[in-house]
């Protein structure tokens, strides 16, 4: 997947930008404060996921504008489409979104077409940072393969909030605790289904990144990951999840029914669970180094890349914001070495060795504007 055309104006401090991005490697250097994450912004809400900085709708525009407007095309294996953005600050509700010039009614229904991996300094913190990182990076992986998938997250979370509502009314004496019944069997039915599937994912993770550990750390260390339910013991080769994975669901909640009460919330589910590792024979999350912490969370967003590509054919564009000036020499030649073949987008505040010598467009940002600063030298 690559992206050929780019055009945004009045995207925060974005100006009248107008690219035609290198089909490999785009870097884009400026200082702070100059849009670098703001053009890495605009680029990702083109996939449709919501802002991996959580901006309102009302800050994407300048603040001294009226519209916020991107435009921009790419070719996945099979074709080029374009999608156009345009956020109005007179009707913020109604954003004007097309793809290929269909108008689409939600940002949502974006997902599955321009496909990105996106890694930004808060994502080195993935493996030592707290759970809720890890099962939204799950989420979203699995989502980026199995569009369905991001729907049932979302009902899941629905019916957890309203029972965890209805816990804390019955816990008040205003309400029955066999109301929760309604509750419990929804919540045991998606349960179980997005447990299988964030399994299954973890499994498949663990392999590759297993493969990528070994290599990061030259052979020195192992690293193995595992998906931690706080439902079930065992997941492998399960499949059953509308039947006795959705029994066993039920149990447990019926079972953690009356200090679910007393708590006020649901203290067995999958938003409880976490995905975890084992780094030379020690638990990752409590026992292993800023360093090594750092290598897991490399090593697992380019996993989340690889069996993107694996599972769709096609690869997605790598979207690196400000990720090089945190690793050191060695971590940043293994991200480019793995990441080569993809269309990356990388912003740095300084030209460094690595970037001069690579081979791609190399771009200005200054005061929301780009410009094309030099074409690379030729590869010897
Ligand atoms: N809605 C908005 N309207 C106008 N300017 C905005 C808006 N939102 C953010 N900005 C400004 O955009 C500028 C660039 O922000 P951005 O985060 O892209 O910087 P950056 O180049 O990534 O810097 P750094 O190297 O520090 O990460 C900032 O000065 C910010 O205040
Ligand atoms: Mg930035």
């Amino acid at each position: 997947m690559k992206i050929t055309g780019f055009s945004c104006g009045g995207f925060k401090n974005l100006k009248d930008i107008s690219m035609t991005p290198n089909e490999r490697l785009n870097i884009l250097i400026g200082e702070n404060a100059q849009g670098k994450t703001n053009l890495i912004e605009a680029i990702w809400i083109c996939t449709g996921v919501k802002s991996f900085r959580s901006t309102k709708d009302k800050d994407m525009i300048d603040l001294k504008g009226e519209r916020a407007d991107i435009t921009l095309t790419f070719e996945d294996n099979a074709r080029t489409q374009t999608i156009k953005y345009s956020v109005m600050r007179q009707d913020i509700k109604n954003k004007l979104i097309t793809l290929n010039g269909v108008k689409l009614p939600l940002p949502s229904r974006l997902f599955g077409n321009l496909r990105c991996v996106v890694f930004t300094p808060e994502d080195l913190s993935l493996s030592k940072g707290s759970p809720d990182n890890r099962r939204q990076f799950l989420d979203l992986s699995i989502s980026q393969i199995k569009g369905r998938y991001a729907s049932v997250v979302q009902r899941y979370n629905n019916i957890l909030e309203q029972r965890n509502t209805l816990l804390k009314t019955i816990a008040f004496g205003r309400a029955q605790a066999d109301d929760l019944d309604v509750w419990d069997i929804q919540l045991a039915k998606l349960g179980s289904y997005i447990s299988m599937m964030r399994y299954n994912y973890s499994k498949k993770l663990g392999q590759v990144c297993a493969g990528l550990f070994d290599d990061i750390s030259k052979g020195r260390e192992n690293l193995s990951l595992y998906y931690q339910s706080t439902v079930f013991n065992e997941l492998e080769e399960r499949t059953d999840y509308s039947g006795g994975l959705a029994d066993e669901y039920l149990q447990r909640l019926s079972v953690s029914r009356n200090e679910d009460i007393r708590l006020g919330f649901t203290t067995k589910g999958v938003h409880r669970d976490d995905l975890c590792g084992i780094i030379n024979g020690v638990p990752l999350r409590e026992f292993a180094s800023q360093g090594q912490h750092r290598s897991a969370a490399l090593v697992m967003k380019l996993s989340q890349a690889y069996i993107l590509t694996e599972e769709t054919d096609d690869p997605p564009v790598i979207l690196l914001d400000d990720v090089m000036s945190e690793l050191d020499r060695s971590r940043q030649e293994f991200v480019i070495n793995k990441i080569r073949g993809m269309q990356v987008f990388i912003t740095c505040c300084d030209m460094n060795e690595l970037i001069s010598s690579a081979d791609g467009a190399i771009y200005n940002i200054e005061n929301g504007r780009v410009g094309l600063r030099d074409a690379s030298p030729p590869r010897k």
